[in-house]
């Protein structure tokens, strides 16, 4: 795990989104993991200026999703899906057919689960995963339990989780569940870039990168993976 440190977010959004630019000049049609949330923002931001500079084309680029929310429209203004249109995929050349979303609203979630690792498998796996990390060490909505995930699954969202995103919801309560992108999943990704900005992360960061690998953390899994980047604001990096 290779870690840096920056003086701030936006910093960090240029270094990340270069990566995520400089992996699609490459390779025109990576398969991108992509994450929601305040972290990835400036990320974004970086992409789309790549993208209206005329520097990058994401037209047969695949994008991946981590996570949605159960039990809420895909249209609603605060599913992921959202999400991703208004800060990412209205504002670059992506083709709607290469953006793969897990359904929150399944029926049944073990096979959607296993329609989106043979999505997964069939874009020939992700080039690169973007992660942010929950104060309670979460990635992607992979909760602290007593083991590893693998494949995607339904998840019942912790406390931790609900009172920090329960400050976008105002029509609606919160949902208590989710489709997440199981541990497994995001280990398969060929190269992880996770970022941690703010100092709410700050224990969360010094949990993954001092402690043991160990489910209740379970960004510290990222240890065993061979290609992580972490990028670390100095707020983030506070207790290292
Ligand atoms: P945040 O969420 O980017 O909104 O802080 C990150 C996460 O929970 O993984």
């Amino acid at each position: 795990m290779k870690v840096l440190t920056f003086d701030s977010a936006a910093e960090i959004g240029r270094v990340a989104g270069e990566m995520f630019v400089q992996t699609v000049l490459q390779k025109s049609n990576a398969v991108l993991g992509l994450a929601t949330g305040a972290t990835p923002l400036p990320t974004y931001d970086y992409m789309v200026k790549a993208y209206e500079s005329g520097k990058v084309s994401f037209k047969n680029v695949s994008t991946f999703n981590l996570d949605e929310y159960c039990d809420l429209p895909k249209a609603h203004k605060n599913s992921y899906f959202t999400f991703m249109n208004e800060n990412l995929f209205s504002k670059i050349d992506l083709n709607p057919d290469n953006v793969h979303f897990l359904d929150g609203n399944a029926a049944d979630a073990e096979a959607e689960s296993a329609r989106y690792a043979a999505e997964i498998e069939a874009a020939g796996g992700i080039d690169v995963q973007f992660l942010g990390i929950g104060r309670n060490g979460h990635i992607a909505f992979n909760e602290p339990s007593d083991r590893f995930t693998n494949d995607a699954y339904k998840v019942h969202l912790t406390e931790s989780t609900i009172e920090a995103n329960s400050i976008y919801f105002d029509d609606v309560p919160m949902p208590r569940y989710a489709m997440t992108m199981g541990v497994g999943s995001v280990m398969r990704a060929r190269k992880i870039v996770l970022v941690a900005t703010g100092k709410s992360k700050a224990q969360a960061v010094l949990s993954m990168i001092k402690g043991d690998i160990d489910p209740h953390c379970p960004a510290s899994i990222l240890k065993a993976h061979p290609d992580c980047t972490v990028l670390l604001d100095t707020d983030a990096a506070a207790l290292l």
